[in-house]
């Protein structure tokens, strides 16, 4: 069954789905960064009915129970591989590039043995250890950024500290010079536009000029650090040695560019998502408001409630099954996150937002051997600016209620989350008492 193409770009309405049966038509939506307004009624749907859904154009299972997500990410037997253009029967990847094209250089392309050298080495690195250490610096940012919300009152909470954070932590950590951040602000999301099937032939031409700018930078830093080594990451990286095993100069170019992607809009993706959540509860924000010892539950929750991930790939690397239903070798699973999380067979209540959630075991990191790296620094970035940001601001306010969705599907994020912030009004006072 074939769709035609009739507009170019991920988010716009140009493709044509008609000919596809329906649940595969919203697939194809949110595969080309259409999200739709009831996203979590389709996925009910889905877990109601047809729980490993086959699609009728390729190759391609969709899984979205939590338990069945469990299991998955657990299980051997699925691995990664490259999904191509000519495994699909979407005329509108014609001439395209893979959806999910394989980079030998980073690790979330690889499998075992490569992936788990690769994992090991950089987790060497990256430890809990050395995240924690830099707690003072996340802390210290946080109340730069917060200290310019107060002055200006209201902002884009996305644009004006959301960026702003993980691009400094993340920055910091790779040892990205300050003048180039915001370059690599728009560099990032242009490279990641390589994995969005439904990117137009000038948005992947742009990704790979990205990419090589990237790599040029990073090429250099490594090309420093050897000559004169510091203890920073990418020292660590250049050192690191497992046995006779070592990170080769392009393998590390490629870890640092991933850690700065999927550190960076993750992270800023995710305070923006987690903040207009919590400003659409306000009954939730002034539980947090009131007792700030909450925020550590609530950004579990907002991890959960609207996760950025919505969908994580892998492919069958052997005959294998998922629920009891056979997946061929070869075959590609996509496993909505954003649908384990909203599970009522696991959750209690999945559709309340409820900052006191107890237990919450989300999957929005994922799990198993490729459990996001990054999760505990996601974690402490999140705590330190929702903990500071509800002692500061008495009043919070969500200036625009419904700015729509990104067109991409790799990272669920808003357009803009415009924000006010300030002081209680003065109470209404009466006329003073004059005898
Ligand atoms: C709220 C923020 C974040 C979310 C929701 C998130 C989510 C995820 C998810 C779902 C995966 C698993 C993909 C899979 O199973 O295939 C993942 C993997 C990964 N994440 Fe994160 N992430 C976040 C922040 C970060 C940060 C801050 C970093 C690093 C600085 C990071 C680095 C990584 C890396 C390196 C992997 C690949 C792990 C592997 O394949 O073994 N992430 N992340």
């Amino acid at each position: 069954m074939a769709v035609v193409v009739t507009d170019a770009g991920p988010g716009t309405a140009g493709i044509d789905t008609s000919g596809l049966a329906p649940d595969d038509a919203r697939f194809v939506e949110i595969f080309t960064g259409r999200w739709p307004a009831d996203l979590y009624g389709f996925y009910r749907h889905l877990r109601d009915t047809d729980p490993v859904h086959r699609c009728g154009f390729g190759p391609v299972w969709v899984v979205t129970r939590y338990d069945d997500i469990y299991a998955l990410v657990r299980d051997r037997r699925f691995g990664k591989g490259e999904l191509t253009a000519d495994q699909l029967d979407l005329t509108f990847l014609e001439d395209r590039p893979s959806p999910h094209p394989h980079d030998r250089t980073s690790m979330v392309f690889l499998n075992p043995p490569e992936y788990t050298l690769q994992r090991a080495l950089i987790s060497r690195a990256f430890t809990p250890k050395r995240v924690e250490e830099i707690r003072p610096e996340i802390e210290a940012h946080v109340d730069r950024l917060l200290d310019a919300v107060a002055e200006r009152g209201e902002v884009d909470a996305l644009e004006d500290f959301a960026f702003e954070l993980p691009m400094a932590v993340i920055g910091d950590l790779v040892g990205l010079p300050d003048d180039l951040r915001h370059r690599f602000k728009q560099l990032v999301p242009q490279n990641g536009m390589f994995m969005e099937p439904g990117a137009t032939p000038a948005q992947i031409e742009a990704a790979a000029r990205a990419r090589i700018e990237m790599f040029t930078t990073f090429g250099q830093l490594v090309y420093d650090r050897k000559r004169a080594p510091r203890d920073d990451l990418v020292t660590g990286l250049i050192e690191a040695r497992e046995g006779d095993a070592r990170l080769g100069r392009r393998e590390i170019i490629g870890v640092l560019i991933l850690l700065l992607g999927a550190g960076f809009e993750t992270t800023m993706n995710m305070i923006g998502n987690g903040l207009y959540t919590l400003l659409r509860h306000p009954e939730q924000l002034a539980l947090l408001q009131a007792d700030p010892s909450l925020v550590p539950s609530a950004v579990e929750e907002m991890l959960r409630y609207e996760s950025i991930t919505q969908m994580i790939g892998r492919m069958a690397l052997e005959d294998a099954e998922v629920a009891g239903v056979p997946i061929p070798a070869g075959h590609h699973v996509f496993a909505f996150l954003g649908s384990a999380n909203r599970d009522d067979r696991h959750f209690v209540d999945p559709d309340r937002f409820d900052v006191r959630r107890t237990p919450n075991d989300h999957l929005a990191f994922s799990g198993g051997v490729r459990y996001c790296l990054g999760a505990s620094l996601a974690r402490i970035e999140l705590t330190v600016l929702f903990e500071r940001l509800v002692r500061r601001f008495p009043v919070i306010e969500l200036v625009d209620p419904d700015p729509g969705w990104q067109p991409r599907v790799i990272v669920h994020g808003l357009r803009s989350v415009r924000i006010r912030v300030g002081e209680p009004s003065p109470a209404v006072v009466g006329p003073a008492a004059t005898e």
